[in-house]
């Protein structure tokens, strides 16, 4: 049992460090202390072992030193031959300690899912910000071993705080402007190695949540002709995030400076917080390409999951060739005043003007049953 999760989630409560803007901080804390307490969870810790000895930890290791270089050279960094490589038996010893980018939290999907995603690995559709090459390699905890056919969903804001494909009061500026772009937003499949290979920005931040990308793992889904998937299982939801001190350097680069929303560190949210119990680490690992951000950035994290472990998020709306379309039903239709996982059951949401909803203490209302 790791009991930590519930008195911490009561100390923010109490603090008034959760403002978490609609949603159910009430369901996201049951079900993150659901997977802590599960018996049959499994930590990425607990397969290093035999992902050590399969060569897996060096492979990747060595396939990550070799892409970053890749890219150096791509971006006039390095030449080609200038590969330094460091000994891949430090990377073995450090496998899958708290401090390196291992993580299997489950985390709500949140208001903004929309699915019927495109598969695709370049997810910047014109959006401008900190390029980064994602790479996240999943990993089957039940197995010890890669996963090696699971589709890999992204999504995320812009550099300014503001989710495609959705209109909802706070997105921007509510107008539902950016209903009709997908950026930021796809699918990828991990292929040989367990590895989902992206190109998208580090998210900027929007009031009442840290920066923070959305991740889904579906597994057994069917390709369609229009390069979207259907059907499948989903085994993980979780959120990647970015280190402090790293992001308040992004956040002083344009377009980030830009952003006029109030700004909730990693340390006020409930949410990352929550991600980093029981042994997981939800942050990013990152790597400047050249010499500066603007130069470009190099994210790896490794992802457990039990590939039978069925998670039923919903999305909000659907992605279509007209943009994103209402999802039939969905409980985050109305979102942030009056969508049903908005948390507060049948009692109107309390608001100050202006600010996101305020908590004041632990709400067993409706809410989504929980999963696993
Ligand atoms: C997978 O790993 C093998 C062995 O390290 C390597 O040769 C291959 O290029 C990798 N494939 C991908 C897609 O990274
Ligand atoms: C982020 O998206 C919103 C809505 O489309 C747009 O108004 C804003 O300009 C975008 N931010 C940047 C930096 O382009
Ligand atoms: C892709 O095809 C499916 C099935 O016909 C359809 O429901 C969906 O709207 C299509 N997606 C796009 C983006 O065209």
């Amino acid at each position: 049992m790791v009991q930590l999760t519930q008195a911490l989630a009561a100390a923010l409560l109490a603090t008034g460090a959760i403002a978490h803007p609609g949603g159910n901080a009430n369901r996201d804390l049951l079900r993150r202390q659901a997977h802590l307490d599960h018996p049959e969870r499994r930590t990425i810790q607990s397969c290093k072992r035999d992902l050590v000895e399969s060569g897996w930890v060096r492979e990747q290791h060595m396939r990550r030193e070799a892409r970053l270089h890749e890219l150096r050279v791509a971006a006039g960094f390095a030449k080609p031959h200038e590969l330094v490589r460091r000994d891949p038996a430090e990377a073995e010893a450090t496998y899958g300690e708290a401090a390196a980018c291992t993580l299997d939290p489950e985390a709500t999907e949140g208001p903004y899912w929309v699915v019927g995603e495109l598969i695709r690995s370049d997810l910047l559709t014109g959006e401008k910000g900190a390029v980064t090459h994602l790479d996240i390699n999943v990993i089957d905890t039940t197995g010890c071993k890669p996963v090696t056919d699971a589709y890999v969903e992204m999504w995320g804001t812009n550099s300014t705080g503001v989710y495609t494909g959705v209109k909802a009061r706070g997105n921007g500026d509510g107008s539902g402007s950016a209903l009709t772009t997908n950026a930021l937003r796809g699918l990828q499949k991990t292929g040989a190695n367990g590895t989902a290979t992206f190109t998208t920005l580090i998210p900027g931040h929007y009031v009442g949540r840290a920066n923070h990308l959305h991740t889904i793992i579906h597994h057994g889904a069917t390709l369609l002709p229009n390069n979207t998937i259907q059907g499948g299982t989903i085994s993980h939801i979780g959120q990647f995030y970015v280190e402090q001190g790293f992001l308040g350097e992004v956040e002083a680069t344009p377009p980030y400076n830009t952003n006029t929303q109030v700004q909730t560190k990693n340390a006020n949210d409930f949410l990352f917080q929550m991600g980093k119990q029981g042994g997981d680490d939800p942050t990013l690992k990152i790597s400047l390409i050249g010499k500066t951000i603007a130069d470009g950035l190099y994210a790896t994290i490794d992802v457990g999951v039990n590939p039978k472990a069925k998670q039923n998020p919903l999305p909000v709306n659907m992605w279509t060739s007209t943009g994103g379309q209402p999802y039939p039903n969905s409980p985050w239709t109305g979102y942030p005043d009056t969508c049903k996982y908005c948390g507060f059951g049948t009692k109107p949401p309390k608001k100050r003007a202006g600010t996101p909803l305020v908590r004041e203490g632990l709400i067993y209302g409706e809410g989504a049953p929980l999963e696993e």
